[in-house]
């Protein structure tokens, strides 16, 4: 899939920006604060409804501005789409096609956008938030109903933390219970069956990135210890969640670790083979979701060039655009050997929110 055009209205530095884009390479090169980062998050918004830079909503607007508004026409194998995204009194509205979704679930599922940018290594060595986050991404795009098994089970948390909170009785927490089991099971089965997929892709993958750290190895962490049924797991720390008074056990508690035969821990990494796992890990995922769903997911690289050294920046924008993949690469500049083995299709120049075509 590939965004045609993008519109983008009061997101940062942006008043408001129209951008033509090619299937394939689209270079965006300016100055520091130019407004390149704020591009590619305008596509990457679309997609997740988060930036890959901030948790924080309210930065993205433009200050002083009251709306946010990201307009993007994305082309799929069969059809294309009108997809809108605004950001009024601190609440995300979504429409496609000119209709207004359920929810924003619907806009997600429309448009596949995965990144990879300069905060990229903490998906290795940073929080499980994040790892869960990315593993869930791409649950949601390809088991259909993992997105209401997630909110039965979030609801089902919410309600049964409440409860350990409240002090209240065995008999009403456990009620709770089951709730929570059905829906973890769901999901974790569904992150289960994902996690195997995307391993066999990124252990290939982490081969011809770091080779001189031997095999490598994902391991699927459920959230809580698997010898035993959630239920009796959960039956048995009750007491403690109580005193704790949440609980400590379950899929909110899951991650994934990335392991080599030479670095059995992330710790073992340098900071620069950490970006190469992240970028090994984006696309692993992009692979994944084009043999599954049948097309490439679009392709956001912030500061691409200053993040990887120049035989990986080859290897991996050279498949990319071999495959076909469209591609949002941005950089204070671009490196003429790039540029020499893979020019850009459509190449822009960004300056004070503005983007004019160099290419
Ligand atoms: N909410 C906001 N309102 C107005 N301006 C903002 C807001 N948030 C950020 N900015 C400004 O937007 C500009 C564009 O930021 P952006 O991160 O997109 O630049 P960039 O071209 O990627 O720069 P760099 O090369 O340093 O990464 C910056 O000048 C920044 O100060
Ligand atoms: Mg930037």
């Amino acid at each position: 899939m590939y965004f045609s055009r993008l519109r983008i209205q009061n997101l940062r530095n942006v008043v408001d920006l129209e951008l033509e884009l090619v299937r394939g390479f689209n270079a965006f090169t300016g100055a520091n604060g130019a407004g390149k980062t704020s591009l590619l998050e305008a596509a990457y918004l679309l997609s997740h409804g988060s930036s890959f830079r901030t948790r924080q909503g309210e930065h993205l607007t433009r200050r002083g501005a009251a709306d946010l508004a990201l307009f993007g026409e994305i082309a799929t194998a069969g059809s294309s789409h009108r997809l809108g995204l605004q950001r009024t009194a601190g609440r995300w509205i979504a429409r496609i096609d000119g209709e207004t979704p359920p929810n924003l679930a619907a806009l997600f599922s429309a448009c596949a956008v995965v990144g990879f940018d300069p905060g990229s290594h903490a998906l290795i060595s940073g929080s499980a938030e994040l790892r869960r986050s990315f593993l869930d991404w791409g649950v949601f795009h390809v088991e259909h109903d993992f997105a209401s098994w997630s909110r039965r089970f979030r609801r089902a948390l919410q309600q049964r933390n409440a409860l350990l909170k409240q002090d209240a009785d065995d008999a009403t927490i456990s009620a709770w219970d089951e709730e929570f089991v059905q829906a973890a099971e769901r999901l974790t089965a569904q992150r289960e069956r994902y996690a195997a997929a995307l391993a066999s892709e990124l252990t290939a993958l982490l081969q011809i990135y770091l080779p001189e750290l031997g095999a490598a190895a994902v391991e699927f962490r459920a959230g809580w210890d698997r010898s035993s049924p959630l239920g009796a797991v959960l039956a048995a720390k009750r007491q403690r969640d109580r005193l704790l008074g949440h609980t400590t056990r379950g899929p909110h508690r899951a991650d994934w670790v990335l392991s080599f035969a030479q670095a059995p821990s992330h710790e073992h990494l340098s900071r620069g083979q950490e970006k190469l796992c992240a970028i090994a890990c984006m696309l692993a995922q992009a692979r994944l979701y084009q043999a599954q769903r049948g097309e490439w997911p679009v392709i956001v690289l912030d500061d691409f060039c200053s993040e990887l050294d120049a035989a990986h920046q080859e290897l991996a924008l050279a498949s990319l655009v071999r495959d076909g993949a469209q591609v949002l690469l941005s950089g204070t500049e671009l490196p003429p050997r790039l540029v020499e083995f893979s020019s850009p299709q459509r190449w822009f120049h960004v300056e004070q929110g503005q983007a004019r075509v160099l290419l």
